[in-house]
Parts: structure tokens; sequence; C-alpha cells
């Protein structure tokens, strides 16, 4: 059914991997591509909703005319883009893969080899920009995160949607064939806070990004 978005609606979108510096030339990251959180964005902005692109270091872009991309590398960075634009976000969706630890310190110089067969080093945690907005957020904001779980995935997906307090949860589906990192397609379950499970088909990122989309916009606006 169709929705009514309201005038002023605007998202912001976390996507892609984050970097940590261990040194200037060497860094601790992952293999996210990005791929998923500008689908998210795109199928926002096919709505007429503009967004802000918050996005790691990923050799994907958009060129859409309502997407601004802001280019973040840690994610302390990422942390510091989203406090800043979450405030005008009706809608918030998490979909970066952000580094849990960096490490205490990134090396002024780069850290040579040396005599030693082992090496340390010292991480610390990162914030967790995700339960930070669901923490802050106003009864008008929506907030979406993404859990990525290899066992018991629906019980820790739906613990990961109170602790954090979001909204909605989107399970990634690691076990398919063809879902989750560097693959086109992906396999998910919607999570809701008010209970509501649905299983959406192995599908291309782009196609369940829009899925995504129809989902939050019906949860925020079909009340009519
Ligand atoms: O706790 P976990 O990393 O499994 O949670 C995944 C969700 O939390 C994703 O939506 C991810 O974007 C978000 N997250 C975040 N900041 C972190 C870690 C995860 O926003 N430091």
């Amino acid at each position: 059914q169709p929705v009514a978005i309201p005038p002023n609606t605007k998202a912001l979108i976390t996507a892609g991997p984050t970097y940590e510096a261990i040194d200037p030339v060497r860094f601790i990251g992952n293999f996210s591509t990005g791929k998923m959180g500008i689908a998210l964005a795109e199928a926002l902005a096919e709505r007429g909703i503009p967004v802000d692109l918050v996005l790691g270091p990923s050799k994907e872009s958009t060129q859409h005319p309502l997407i601004t991309t802001h280019k973040v590398v840690s994610a302390r960075e990422m942390y510091d883009a989203c406090e800043r634009l979450f405030p005008e976000a009706a809608i918030s969706i998490l979909s970066a893969a952000v580094a849990d630890f960096r490490p205490q310190e990134a090396a002024a110089e780069k850290i040579k080899k040396g005599s030693e067969d082992t090496m340390q080093l010292t991480l610390v945690k990162n914030p967790d920009i995700l339960a930070h907005l669901g923490a802050i957020k106003n009864a008008g904001q929506t907030v979406v995160g993404f859990a990525l779980e290899t066992n018991n995935e629906l019980e820790h997906a739906l613990k990961k949607l109170k602790a954090k307090n979001a909204d909605m949860i989107v399970l990634n589906s690691l076990q398919e064939a063809g879902a989750g990192f560097g693959h086109d397609t992906n396999k998910v379950t919607l999570l809701s806070a008010d209970g509501t499970q649905t299983a959406l088909p192995l599908q291309s990122k782009k196609e369940i990004a829009k899925s995504i989309v129809d989902c939050v916009l019906a949860l925020k606006y079909n009340n009519a």
C-alpha cells in the first residue's frame, strides 16, 4: 500500500568498512564493500528522500543527486559524522561494518620489522554508533541496524535489537550461498521492535535494499 512520506524527511546511512590506523602505511580493516549501504541510500533517494551517506573506505560510489556522500576512514570519524548529521535524520540505517577495535595508538612512523618473531598490538574498543544513536533518538526518529551472526542468529539479533534500542534489525544470513560480504546477493530477515519478523528471499542487494526501505517506510508511516 502507498505510504505518505512527510515533506522534509531526511535519512542517514552508514556504509562500508572502517580502517583503523596501525602506523602511516598500515591499518586494521575488513572486507565490507559498501554495496548494501549504497543500495539503501539509492532506494531511499528513489523515494524522493534526501540522504546523508557516511561512507568508509570503499571503491563504490553513487552519483544520485539526492545523496550527499561524506567520506570517512576510521570508526571515530564515522561516529563524529553521524553525531553531526543524526539530528536531521528521521530514518537512520546503519549498515557499515565498523571495526570493533582500533590500535590504542597509531605509530607516528612506520613500525620497523625488528628482530622479534612476534609483535603485540594493544587494541581498544571503538564507540558503538548504532547503540549511541539508539540511546539518543527522539520519538520521531527511526533507527535500523544490521546483524551478521554465524550461530543462534535469531536469538542474537533479537538481543541486539533490544541492547541497541533499534527499531529494526536486518539479520544477514551468512549460512546461505551467495549471501554476505563481497557478493551481489543477500538473504535477510527483518526483525522489528514491534515483534514482526519478515524473511526476504535471496535477492540482489538492490532488491533487498528496496524491500528494506519499503518495510521501514511502512513501519514508520503506515498508521493512516
Ligand atoms: O554489535 P554488532 O557489530 O554486531 O552490530 C552490528 C550493527 O551495529 C550494524 O548495524 C553496525 O553498523 C552497527 N555498529 C555501529 N558501530 C559499531 C559497531 C557496530 O554502528 N562500533
